[in-house]
Order: C-alpha cells, then structure tokens, then sequence
C-alpha cells in the first residue's frame, strides 16, 4: 500500500507527469509560493542578475526572479518533468519573450550551466529529490565566488534532517551557512537554508 501511495506522489509531485502532474502543478503554484517568495526575498538580487532555480516545477518562483532581476538580468530554469516545463514556459510567457528567462531540460545534478557562471542558486521542494553530493558539487561549480545558495523545503518532504542538510552544504564548501525550521499552523515546518560560495 506504502508503495502505491509512494508512485502515486512521485507522478503528482516527485516525478510530475501527465494530468497527475498538472493537478500536482496547480497544488504547488498555490501552496508552495511561499517559499518562492522567501528564496527571492532573502536573497534580494540585484536588477541585472543573473540566476538558476532547480526543480522550478509550475514557475512561481521563476517569474518572482524574473521580475526581481530586470530586462537587464537573466534567469535559467532546469527541471527533468517535461509537464512542468510546459506549465513554466506558460507561466512565464512574457518574460521568456523578453529573453529574460530560459527554461531548459535538466536537474540540480546536470544544470548545463558554465562554471561560475550564476550570482545565486534556488531550490524550492526539490532537495529531497537531488542526489545531494553531486546536486551541491554542481551548485558549487556554476555559482561566481560570492555567489549564494538558497534551498526552502517542507520538512516532512525531506529526507534527512535540516542538521545534516546544512552539514552536507558545508562540506561542499559552502560558508555562512545559516538555517532556519520555522514552525507553521498549516503545515510541517518550513526548513530554510542560505548559503555563500567562499570569495577566493
Ligand atoms: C515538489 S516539486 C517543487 C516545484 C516548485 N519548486 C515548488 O515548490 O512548487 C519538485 C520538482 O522538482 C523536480 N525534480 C525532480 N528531480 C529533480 C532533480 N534531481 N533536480 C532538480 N529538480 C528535480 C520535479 O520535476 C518537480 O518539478
């Protein structure tokens, strides 16, 4: 039965795909814009920024960026599901025409992006999904020395506790790693972690 509800999740929120995906799409733009909300307002980028969200799923959090950036910035959005491309890439109609915004196939492992080429990198309810290792080694690789690191996720979704996520951020040589579990009314407890790639 575990195993079930285990796919089952997988096709609306994990893995989205299909019409499952498009209902776990619509559940995420409402319920998890919060969190798209806090990456973008902690990490306050400049107009003319240039950042990379993982596992961007509807696009709430890539049209905040876009919107947060500028015409002068740019913004590059990986995810693996194709139906959340498809959702993102409407989402974010305008600014994609701009050129401000680029959606791409990919995931936290494989973003495709050159090395220090990011000023910050968000993950929204995505971590638990990485194989972490190679998912911060990537993180560490394409952010510019200085860069940050902003990871939000439910705290019944993650699959380790907050402790060693922020120990696993560390030892990919992240500093100033600061975290945060606050606890909410509606929901498990929002884990919030930032980070600065060191600047030499
Ligand atoms: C629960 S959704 C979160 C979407 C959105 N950030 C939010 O909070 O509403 C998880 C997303 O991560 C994507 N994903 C799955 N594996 C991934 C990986 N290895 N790296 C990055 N994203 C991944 C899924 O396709 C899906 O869009």
């Amino acid at each position: 039965m575990r195993k079930i509800w285990e796919c089952v999740f997988d096709a609306f929120f994990g893995h989205p795909r299909g019409l499952p995906g498009r209902i776990g799409g619509a559940i995420m733009a409402r319920g998890n814009a919060d969190q798209e909300r806090w990456a973008d307002e902690r990490l306050a980028s400049p107009a003319g920024a240039h950042l990379l969200l993982v596992g961007h799923g509807p696009g709430i959090g890539l049209a905040l960026a876009a919107d947060r950036v500028g015409r002068t910035g740019h913004v590059v959005g990986v995810d693996p599901s194709a139906t959340m491309r498809q959702l993102a890439n409407a989402h974010c109609a305008e600014a994609i025409a701009a050129g401000v915004v680029e959606i791409r196939d990919g995931s936290a492992e494989h973003t495709g992006c050159a090395d220090r080429s990011m000023d910050a990198m968000i993950s929204v309810n995505n971590v638990m999904l990485w194989d972490r290792r190679a998912g911060l080694a990537e993180a560490h690789r394409v952010l510019r020395p200085g860069g940050r690191l902003a990871i939000a996720v439910h705290r019944h979704v993650l699959n380790t506790s907050p402790e060693q996520l922020a120990d696993d951020v560390r030892a990919a040589g992240f500093v100033d790693v600061t975290l945060h579990v606050s606890p909410r009314r509606m929901n498990s407890p929002a884990v919030e972690l930032l980070a600065c790639r060191p600047t030499s």
